[in-house]
């Protein structure tokens, strides 16, 4: 349904106040880098690497490219054209393009704040381990003590969400692309220099073999499925994060490499994650999540030869990945409280990464310190809860909404000129994306959330 309201229903002195004082990237690269810094993060180093391998090896991997092309894209591109459009927050956007629809951008605020409370904690531990592998005190049968630490917890959580303020507080060129520019080039080389490190490893040649050998049996309904959840996680995707960044972006920059660009960055560190994690540990995982990391890994570094410098990069390397990922998280917030509430930006950090911490905390809390956390609904502690809600329901969620608003009220013409505006050679592949976004996209979200509250069970 194409209303054409999208353009008539703001005032214009509002357009030309707040686009005048709207902060902008300094180019398009800046936007590309800062992207792609909120979409690699923990999800790419640990969890793709693991649900590949227990999804299948290689065949995983080809469901995960194209679940990454056929719905991943468009709905990046979607997103950004959202916020470039509006130059708005992710709720002052749904507002513009379809009244009515804002709470599906209040949706996205709130789950951004849900995740960067837990993923704060987790991020939080990567710092705890860089200092502990520094102090040469890594040890692997020491994570569940470190857990139970309430001390630790907290600490390193705060010592995170300080890091995050700060940044954010910086502004948009100053702090998050400044960080970018810097950070991800820094998380390439550190990558690199990790992979070929365990390359040369013994172990190597069997890590390899379990990361990508092609397990056709394994492949069912559910691994497009994983692949579809997947693929929404590691891309930052529906919980305005890129609609977020996308409205800083200027009229003249071209939406469909920037979308490109991220999602290509973002798959290629996911695929060279495997490449880091499992030469070193040689064989089969059994287990994911935090155990990956911060068990295995290290018991793999403590018998290998500069072991220890190889961990303290490791963990430099992921804590500055959880970075870039949290900064966005937390500027979703911010944006929110600058446009509609017309907050001053340091005001409004000092607010979102206190309701961050407040929040975190409970999580942190969760995994050993305070046992009545530990078990609260079948079995699942705090952080698993805020994960299963916020990580995999609302984004999820988020998505499908996205797509049907993009299409259905907004109307998808003027998502159309928005992109043809400024990338005019789109126009032969317009109606595929347009048929992405109708159809497969909605589809597969809707059946990876149905599979969501089917099983009660996230993807981690
Ligand atoms: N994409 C990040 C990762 O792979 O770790 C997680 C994330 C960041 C999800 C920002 C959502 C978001 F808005």
């Amino acid at each position: 349904m194409d209303t054409g309201r999208s353009s008539s229903n703001h005032n214009e002195s509002d357009v030309t106040m707040s686009e005048t004082q709207r902060p902008h990237w300094g180019s398009k690269m800046g936007f590309i880098l800062a992207a792609a810094g909120s979409a690699i993060g923990l999800g790419n180093i640990w969890r793709f690497p693991y649900i590949t391998q227990q999804n299948g090896g290689g065949i995983f991997v080809i469901v995960y490219l194209l679940a990454v092309l056929f719905i991943g894209l468009p709905v990046m591109l979607g997103e950004i054209t959202i916020g470039r459009h509006t130059q708005r927050n992710p709720v002052g956007a749904y507002g513009r393009i379809a009244p009515g629809w804002r709470f599906v951008g209040a949706l996205g605020i709130i789950s951004g704040l849900g995740i960067l409370s837990y993923y704060s904690v987790v991020a939080g531990w990567t710092i705890g381990y860089a200092v502990k592998s520094i102090g040469g005190s890594l040890d692997p049968n020491g994570f569940g003590a470190f857990l139970g630490d309430w001390r630790q917890q907290i600490g390193y959580l705060a010592a995170f969400s300080l890091l995050t303020s700060f940044v954010v507080a910086s502004g948009v060129q100053a702090g998050i692309e400044r960080m970018a520019r810097v950070l991800m080039p820094l998380l390439f080389l550190l990558m690199l220099g990790l992979i070929i490190r365990g390359l040369t490893l013994p172990t190597a040649g069997a890590g390899l073999k379990f990361y990508l050998m092609p397990d056709v049996d394994k492949l069912t309904t559910k691994t497009f499925l994983f692949a579809v959840g997947q693929a929404f996680f590691s891309l930052s995707l529906g919980m305005g994060a890129m609609l977020t960044y996308g409205a800083y972006l200027k009229k003249e920059d071209n939406l469909v490499t920037c979308a490109v660009a991220v999602v290509a960055l973002d798959t290629l560190i996911a695929l060279m994650a495997g490449f880091l994690i499992f030469p070193v540990i040689g064989h089969g995982l059994h287990k994911g999540g935090p155990s990956l990391v911060f068990v295995t890994m290290i018991a793999q570094f403590s018998h290998m030869t500069g072991g220890t410098v190889t961990a303290i990069l490791f963990f430099v390397l992921l804590a500055l990945a959880a970075l870039t990922s949290t900064v966005s998280l937390m500027e979703v917030f911010i944006s929110y409280l600058i446009d509609e509430w017309h907050m001053r930006r340091l005001s409004a950090v000092v607010l979102t990464g206190t309701l961050s911490f407040a929040l975190g905390v409970p999580s942190a809390l969760s995994l050993g310190a305070v046992p009545s956390l530990t078990h609260i609904i079948h079995g699942k502690g705090f952080l698993d809860i805020f994960d299963f809600a916020f990580g995999n329901l609302a984004l999820t969620l988020g998505g499908l909404l996205m797509c049907i608003v993009l299409i259905y009220r907004w109307g998808f013409r003027h998502a159309a000129d928005e992109v043809l505006g400024s990338s005019p050679k789109f126009r032969p592949f317009a109606q595929t994306w347009k048929i992405l976004l109708q159809y497969v996209a909605p589809v597969a979200i809707a059946g990876l959330l149905i599979y969501c509250l089917v099983t009660g069970t996230g993807l981690s």
